[in-house]
């Protein structure tokens, strides 16, 4: 009787080792090409905002300072060219308050590469400041808009309803109620640098 169970258990150990490894062996591995949705036919639709400027309903940001998301539909304004950024017609400081838009923060407006261009001026890589904002203000009067913040949807995107795929537990917490719905990043930009 005794034994018995003591075969009994030894059996079980057996086995359990026995499949133990057998998982080992099996682990499933998951091949780049399964990720995302490649091969698991098209994604769910999504539906981005059909507002009109000027209808639609601000989103809170992110976190504190985060790109605000498009709140409007952009058909008709993107793709945004050299020639042709309809973003700028609304959210331009000069003419953001008569549209009821939100005007481009002062940091958009900041060229933090500078420096580094003017390295490169010195060394002759770089075409001088002063050619350089001419060249920029005759592209298309954009008064003196950073070139790193001319492609707008680089960073602002429209929301879309889609559901996310992995829940996000991330909660932001806004330093000042207002960071909710306006960034201060120009003030705030030095924090714990000076
Ligand atoms: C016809 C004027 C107009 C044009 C063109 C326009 N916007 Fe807007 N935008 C608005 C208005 C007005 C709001 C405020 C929300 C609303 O009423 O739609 C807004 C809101 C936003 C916001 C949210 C700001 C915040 O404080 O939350 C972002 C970001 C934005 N627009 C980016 C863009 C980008 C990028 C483009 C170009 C693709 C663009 N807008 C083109 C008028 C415009
Ligand atoms: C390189 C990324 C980037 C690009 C390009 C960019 N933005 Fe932003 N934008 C941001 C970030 C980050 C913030 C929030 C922090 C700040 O104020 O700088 C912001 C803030 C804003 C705000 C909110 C200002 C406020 O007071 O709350 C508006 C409006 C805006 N951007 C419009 C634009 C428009 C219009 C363009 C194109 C002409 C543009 N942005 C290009 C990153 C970008």
């Amino acid at each position: 009787m005794y034994l018995k169970k003591l075969l009994g258990v030894s059996t079980v150990l057996a086995l359990l080792f026995v499949a133990g490894c057998g998982a080992a062996q099996k682990a499933k591995v998951v091949n780049e090409s399964e990720l995302g949705y490649s091969d698991r036919g098209t994604p769910p639709k999504v539906e981005y905002s059909k507002a009109a400027p000027g209808t639609a309903q601000k989103l809170p940001r992110s976190y504190e300072n985060a790109p605000p998301l498009i709140p409007h539909s952009v058909d008709g304004l993107l793709p945004i060219t050299l020639k042709n950024n309809a973003c700028l017609g609304c959210h331009m400081p000069s003419v953001a308050q008569a549209m009821g838009a939100t005007p481009m923060p002062p940091t958009h407006f900041k060229d933090f590469f500078f420096k580094t261009k003017e390295k490169l001026i010195k060394q002759g890589i770089y075409e001088d400041k002063a050619a350089y904002k001419a060249r920029l203000a005759k592209l298309a009067k954009k008064e003196d808009i950073a070139p790193q913040r001319y492609n707008c949807s680089q960073c602002h995107v429209p929301q879309a309803n889609a559901k996310p795929l992995v829940e996000n537990t991330f909660r932001p917490d806004y330093r000042n109620p207002d960071a909710k719905h306006r960034s201060n990043l120009n003030e705030t930009l030095m924090e714990g640098v000076q």
